[in-house]
């Protein structure tokens, strides 16, 4: 078995201390590859995706030790590998040691990326960018493949559309490229400003980060560094919620609502009380679930991770709210596992209708994606009776030790293997 089994129905009370953003931690574990010297990395989170980076890094020949949320990475010698398609196709940040091990071999092939199943994860910025550095790349029998006899030259790049994983792509190639590189349209993302602010403790260049125009002025050479990763603002938002479901009043640590405006400004219309403290953020829920209407932006409008764990809120609301997803051409995979709890959902194109009821109702389901696991754990809160997700080890990939955060704040939620 790999489930979680919940018994719906607790009202949440208590305090929550938030981990290391996943979402941060991926792209700097990998510009780690950029120096030879030592570099520790504080409140990294203990989550799946980390695990697997790790081991894509060691593979190439980098000693990491890892221990209470501290990881010390050093990557001196590295040797030529050929990754497995399973281990890659896990996790779609692996994408990013193509721009960071050009910097360290003249040739780089790794099998395509994998990831969430939300929409088609292209990746022609990340291509298209790293050939305007110089690079000869291509994909070949599921390989992308790139070659740089020289060192990578900086350039002016512009990106159709604010791409974070391209964005990391492009800083973490350029840092060490000779010259200027440009990105316009850049992503604004504030684990793109973290791993810039990462890059520049190693002595990088890059200014602009969390602007649409970013400058990396390539170096010589970067050194180690000791670095703190910001805190996960989409598990924040999806603890959230679990106030918001369950009648909750929740006091959520380690945290910073700067990165949430908008997920705040959205509760607040939907009747949360969301309260901005010096220890972090107070969530408490009110009787009354007001319906809204959500359009997923990119940052720093509401975040697309956050519309599906958005959903068992609006299930419960007072009346119609419609979402529209803006960012990923499928990530409706909840709807379907929420319509068996009794959501009343309608789905048309890239929007989603969904009239309120007054409960949701225990079931088994799947976790089919990372955040549509959540989703079904915030469901489960609320619901009648017990809800059984299926394939739970999906959710583990992006949320620390969820069951017991959740359990010491009163919720029941049993782990089976
Ligand atoms: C990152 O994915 C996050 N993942 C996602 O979080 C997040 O949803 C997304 O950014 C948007 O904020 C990580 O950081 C590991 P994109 P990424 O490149 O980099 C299209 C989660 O649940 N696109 O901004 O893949 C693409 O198809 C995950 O934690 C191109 O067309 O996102 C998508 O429609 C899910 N060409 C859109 O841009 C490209 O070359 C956004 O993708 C690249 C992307």
């Amino acid at each position: 078995m790999d489930q979680f089994v919940i018994q719906g129905g607790n009202r949440l009370e208590g305090t929550i201390n938030i981990n290391g953003a996943k979402n941060a931690v991926l792209p700097i574990l990998v510009g780690s590859l950029l120096t030879q010297e030592m570099v520790i990395l504080n409140n990294v989170p203990y989550l799946k995706d980390v695990l697997i980076m790790n081991k894509l890094l060691q593979k190439y020949g980098a000693e990491i030790k890892s221990k209470n949320n501290i990881i010390h990475i050093k990557s001196n010698i590295l040797k030529k590998t050929e990754l497995s398609e399973t281990m890659v196709s896990k996790i779609s940040s692996s994408v990013l040691l193509v721009g960071a091990l050009l910097n360290r071999f003249s040739k780089v092939k790794i099998p395509l990326p994998g990831g969430c199943n939300i929409g088609t994860r292209e990746l022609d910025f990340h291509i298209k960018g790293l050939g305007a550095l110089g690079a000869n790349i291509y994909i070949k029998n599921n390989f992308i493949i790139a070659e740089a006899n020289k060192k990578l030259k900086g350039t002016n790049i512009t990106f159709k559309f604010p791409s974070v994983g391209a964005t990391h792509q492009i800083i973490i190639a350029s840092c060490l490229a000779d010259g200027e590189t440009i990105i316009n349209n850049a992503a604004k993302e504030p684990e793109v400003v973290d791993l810039a602010n990462f890059l520049n403790s190693m002595g990088a260049d890059i200014k602009g980060a969390g602007t649409s125009i970013i400058r990396i002025s390539g170096v010589e050479k970067l050194g180690g560094t000791t670095y703190s990763i910001m805190p996960d603002r989409i598990t924040t938002g999806t603890y959230m919620i679990a106030a918001a479901v369950t009648k909750g009043n929740i006091q959520i640590n380690n945290t910073k609502i700067d990165f949430l405006k908008n997920v705040a400004e959205k509760l607040r219309e939907i009747g949360v009380e969301v309260i901005e403290n010096n220890e972090g953020i107070r969530v408490i829920s009110s009787d009354e679930i007001r319906p809204v209407e959500i359009i997923t932006k990119v940052y720093p409008g509401f975040p697309t991770d956050m519309q599906p764990i958005v959903t068992p809120l609006l299930a419960i609301a007072e009346g119609e709210s419609t979402i529209q997803e803006n960012i990923f051409n499928n990530r409706y995979n909840h709807v379907v596992e929420l319509r068996k709890m009794g959501a009343n959902i309608r789905i048309d194109e890239n929007i989603a209708t969904i009239n309120g009821v007054n409960r949701l109702i225990g079931s088994q389901v799947t976790a089919l994606d990372l955040r549509t696991g959540a989703t079904l754990i915030l469901a489960g809160l609320n619901a009648r009776g017990k809800t059984i997700i299926d394939n739970a080890s999906q959710i583990e990939r992006g949320y620390e030790n969820i069951a017991k955060v959740l359990n010491l704040v009163g919720a029941d939620i049993e782990r089976r293997f």
